[in-house]
């Protein structure tokens, strides 16, 4: 499975690529505004930091807004993947988009139908968002099961699945088993996945053993 860091904070990417896991970024308008900087020259940076899908989102709610963005966006760095909300305007920029070769990841997942529209016009990426179904009661992870199979009936391979709205470790672990393309995972969340407290027993038992080895 790829993961994708889901940060805007270039400090945090560049940790996290320095680990050698990092194949692509999302951000979103939440996560871009915690930066205070300027949207374009931050994106501009994260694309040289990584070399992978660097996704920014669209903000327009009309498909020719989004369209004139995306179009825009795509100037700053071959990588970038235009984020375009799951709506009727955004169905039709993604269309357009994937006509001009413009790469679409359609965000705002929450339901089958939805990623299945989504692909139907084109998108190269669709996010389901599971930690934001999980807090509302529904199942996120049951919606990138269904997804997964839908994909799979159908054949669809142009169209790769980001679980999206990680909050902890089993998120990643349940999209890997179901078998989605990427998981996006925020850096605290990538921070936990590291840790095992069995690792840190077993280091420090290691360590204290390394003692008592007789050092000539
Ligand atoms: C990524 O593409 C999404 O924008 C992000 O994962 C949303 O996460 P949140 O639900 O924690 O805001």
């Amino acid at each position: 499975m790829k993961i994708f860091i889901d940060t805007a904070n270039v400090e945090e990417i560049k940790e996290a690529a320095s680990w050698g896991i990092v194949d692509g970024v999302t951000t979103n308008p939440t996560l871009i505004s915690r930066e205070g900087r300027d949207f374009k020259e931050v994106v501009k940076e994260i694309c040289s930091i990584v070399d992978g899908p660097i996704s920014a989102e669209a903000v327009s709610e009309d498909a020719a807004g989004m369209v004139k963005e995306a179009e825009e966006l795509s100037k700053i760095h071959k990588n970038i993947v235009v984020k375009i909300p799951m709506t009727a305007e955004g169905l039709k920029a993604t269309k357009e988009c994937t006509g001009k070769g413009i790469k679409t990841n359609v965000t705002l997942i929450f339901s089958a139908n939805q990623a299945l529209l989504a692909a139907k016009a084109g998108a190269t990426y669709v996010s389901p968002f599971v930690g934001r179904l999980d807090d509302i009661g529904e199942s996120g992870m049951q919606l990138v099961e269904d997804i997964v199979e839908i994909f799979k009936n159908y054949g669809v391979l142009k169209t790769e699945i980001i679980v999206a709205s990680i909050r902890h470790p089993m998120h990643v672990i349940d999209a890997g088993i179901i078998g989605a393309h990427i998981s996006t995972v925020p850096f605290g969340v990538l921070g936990k996945m590291i840790k095992h407290p069995l690792t840190d027993k077993g280091i420090n038992a290691f360590l204290e053993d390394w003692k008592k080895v007789p050092k000539k």
